[in-house]
């Protein structure tokens, strides 16, 4: 997740560069170093997705998955049985539920935005603040947050869940050397697989495999102005984001351009450490334009406001419209593809 310094500089160098070139040649070749260069400076800072978010640490199989994903469909997760994953975390909506706060399983709301799964193995940390290391860790928060599933225990869940013949059959299909195979800490396992496989890959991958004709006209100005006015600080690597901490509200307080209706400190309220205040995860951008409403309390439902707000907050420019709008056009770039078998409800669930 890196910038290498030479990538970095290069591709400053070119975006200076490329004003002055164009008037010495005729538009033709000019358009086409502006599309080489523009395309290896992209390589420089962006990934494209792998097949699926592996682990050294928990290698995932098809047993794994099957079972994650049912998991991940079922509502005896939660106390009342009202919340699955995906009631909040909808893979038929890109990861998402589009709410600002999402119900939890007794009908109250949270007080953060539900991120998208989707890539989201490939984040540095999970949370807006990070408070899990990988989605292994991620996985075991919701089903005991007293909001979200209620669940109170995790001995209540491995009781609940052995008490189905299908689950017993399956953690033994899945941890077949293990002596307890029904165990909480593998069910928080069997759904990180699950997740690790929620990868979409994009058009904006096939550009950077070498597809120069995979991204528009309006998407490559996009792209150009994203890396051109500094957005690459933030929001670089495979997931254009999700792999650094930031202020948010490095210039201008994002209170007074959100219009947040709660204080959310972000990192803060874990640490207690005052240079932690306002420090949230700078988000993945993969199908952003599919996951609003946007930013941790989901405050703003228009992409391109949040560009233009994002330019205010972390960069001190005001980005002008016709900007945001090819921006926005590049955005778009970053919408992936979700295969429909993981959109389906397992068979097995859908009949309980
Ligand atoms: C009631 C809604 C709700 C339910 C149910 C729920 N989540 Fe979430 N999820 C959220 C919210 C809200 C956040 C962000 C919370 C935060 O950052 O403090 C989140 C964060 C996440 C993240 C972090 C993503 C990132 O990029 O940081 C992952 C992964 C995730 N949830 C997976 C799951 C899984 C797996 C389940 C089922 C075991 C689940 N969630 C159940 C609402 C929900
Ligand atoms: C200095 C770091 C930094 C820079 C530079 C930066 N961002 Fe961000 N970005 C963040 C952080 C941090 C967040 C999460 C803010 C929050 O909601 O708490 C974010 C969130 C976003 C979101 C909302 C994503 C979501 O799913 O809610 C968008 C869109 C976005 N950035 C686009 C941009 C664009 C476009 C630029 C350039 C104009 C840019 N960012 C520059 C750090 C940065």
């Amino acid at each position: 997740m890196k910038i290498q310094p030479i990538t970095f500089f290069s591709c400053i160098l070119f975006l200076a560069c490329n004003q002055t070139d164009k008037t010495s040649e005729t538009l033709s070749t000019a358009n086409t170093k502006f599309d080489k260069e523009l395309m290896v400076n992209a390589q420089g800072l962006f990934q494209p997705l792998p097949p699926r978010a592996e682990s050294a640490d928990y290698p995932i199989t098809a047993e794994k998955i099957a079972l994650g994903k049912m998991l991940y469909y079922d509502t005896r997760l939660s106390k009342t049985g009202n919340n699955s994953c995906n009631s909040c975390h909808n893979l038929a909506t890109y990861g998402v539920d589009n709410l600002p706060f999402s119900k939890g399983d007794a009908g109250k709301f949270g007080g953060r935005n539900s991120p998208t799964v989707l890539n989201a193995a490939f984040n540095v940390a999970q949370f807006w603040d990070g408070r899990a290391k990988d989605v292994e860790e991620q996985a075991g928060g919701p089903i005991l947050n007293p909001v979200e599933m209620a669940i109170p225990s995790k001995e209540y869940l491995e009781k609940k869940l052995k008490a189905v013949k299908e689950y017993t059959d399956l953690f033994k299909a899945a941890f077949p050397s293990d002596k307890n195979p029904l165990s909480y800490q593998n069910i928080q396992n069997s759904i990180a697989s699950f997740e690790r496989t929620l990868v979409t890959p994009a058009p904006f991958d096939n550009y950077l495999s070498g597809d120069s004709a995979a991204l528009t006209a309006d998407q490559k100005e996009g792209l150009k102005i994203f890396m051109q006015v500094g957005c690459i600080q933030c929001h670089i690597g495979v997931g254009v984001g999700g792999g650094l901490f930031q202020k948010f509200g490095l210039y201008v307080d994002y209170r007074t351009l959100t219009h947040s209706t709660t204080n959310d400190e972000g990192k803060k309220k874990l640490t207690n450490q005052e240079s932690d205040k306002d420090v949230f995860k700078a988000s993945s951008l993969r199908n952003v334009e599919k996951t609003f409403p946007y930013f941790h309390d989901g405050s703003i439902n228009d992409l391109k406001q949040a560009v233009v707000i994002m330019g205010k907050t972390q960069l001190n420019k005001d980005i002008t419209d016709t900007d945001a709008s090819k921006i926005v056009s590049f955005l778009n770039s970053l919408t992936g593809n979700v295969s429909d078998d993981v959109k389906i409800m397992p068979a097995k669930l859908a009949m309980k």
